[in-house]
């Protein structure tokens, strides 16, 4: 043991590592609705949450943009390193440089890997939000210098959540892509997707990032309502071999991609298991949503008025049909501070 240390820091010594600081700078954050902050308030879509009862429960009751009655999951995760405790959306003209310097969000509800997905309810495609985060890179080195940039997005943790939207919005409902691949091959054709997407982030100077799976989208409470109740198991069964997969590529780009630090946050098993038992977490259902019946409800069709709107979504796991709570929200950020980011605190 004290061989190996001594071993250690000679070899430091050797290759004269500067000061091993592993802590993350800031929180870069790539997706959908899992984690936008905000960014469809300023686009021309109609999946938009930006109205009461959304953010009820947000600091000051603000409706934000974030389909939840609260925080999104990377707000968690910010927090949790000891940042901001919300990351600020892209387009917002609110908020400056300065801001996006320790976090920044460019995730678009209703976007997935595929362009298709996007189109669809015309939202931010991923290839967009690439070119936000080449412009947010250049602001960044006007800001404070290349060097500075330069470590701050090194030092950085990226986020990239979505995919939902490309079965359940996009290939499970529309001819186009269920027409070209079977469900094995659009599943790869996302995964290539993602590796390309990663690969570039990588280039761009990305080292610290996550890859976040798919969860049990067979039980979101439109998919149950559309199934009389039950949990689609067919989508949920998707879920799990489209993760094998993603856990696959993290660890073939570990390998291709020297210094990278790649990681698979899988949020399937613990969202599975609160929805099976969600007593033991401390909810009363998961099988209806908060607003409104709990049944389709989701963007305008959530609204203030609806007189069927429960009074305390902490008693829920799903704020509308198809986004969790902030309380659900929580404990899956949690969980993933706990477990696939472990390792970057
Ligand atoms: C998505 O669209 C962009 C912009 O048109 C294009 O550069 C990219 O290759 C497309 N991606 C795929 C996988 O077709």
């Amino acid at each position: 043991m004290a061989f190996h240390s001594i071993a250690l820091i000679f070899v430091f010594q050797l290759l004269q590592i500067p000061e091993i600081d592993a802590k993350v700078s800031s929180i870069i954050v790539f997706g959908d609705s899992t984690v936008d902050s905000g960014n469809n308030n300023f686009i021309a879509t109609v999946l938009k949450s930006d109205f009461r009862p959304y953010g009820r429960d947000f600091d000051g009751g603000q409706s934000t943009g974030r389909f939840s009655n609260g925080r999104v999951p990377t707000d968690f995760i910010s927090e949790a390193f000891g940042l901001k405790p919300t990351v600020p959306p892209y387009l917002d003209p609110a908020y400056s440089i300065k801001d996006f310097a320790s976090g920044v969000c460019f995730a678009s509800a209703g976007t997935g890997y595929d362009n298709v997905t996007s189109r669809v309810l015309s939202v931010i495609p991923l290839w967009k939000e690439l070119e936000y985060f080449k412009e947010y890179k250049s602001r960044l080195e006007g800001y404070l210098g290349r060097k500075k940039a330069k470590k701050i997005l090194t030092k950085a943790l990226y986020i990239i959540s979505m995919g939902t939207n490309d079965f359940l919005e996009n290939y499970y409902v529309l001819p186009h892509r269920s027409f070209e691949f079977s469900p094995e091959d659009y599943q790869k054709f996302l995964v290539g997707i993602a590796r390309s997407f990663i690969t570039e982030i990588y280039h761009l100077g990305a080292r610290k990032i996550s890859l976040t799976g798919l969860p049990p989208m067979g039980c979101l409470p439109l998919e149950r309502t559309l199934n009389w109740g039950n949990c689609v198991a067919r989508y949920n069964y998707v879920a799990r071999e489209f993760n094998q997969k993603s856990k696959a590529l993290v660890e073939i780009l570990n390998d291709e991609l020297s210094g990278i630090q790649l990681v698979f946050s899988n949020p399937y098993y613990i969202l599975y298991k609160i929805i099976r038992d969600p007593q033991s977490f401390g909810f009363v259902t998961a099988a209806t949503a908060c607003c409104g019946t709990g049944r389709f409800e989701m963007g305008y069709l959530c609204n203030e008025h609806d007189p069927f709107t429960c009074t305390d979504a902490n008693q829920y796991v799903f704020w509308d049909s198809f986004h969790p709570t902030e309380k659900t929200n929580g404990i899956l950020a949690h969980h993933a501070a706990r477990t696939s980011l472990a390792i970057f605190k």
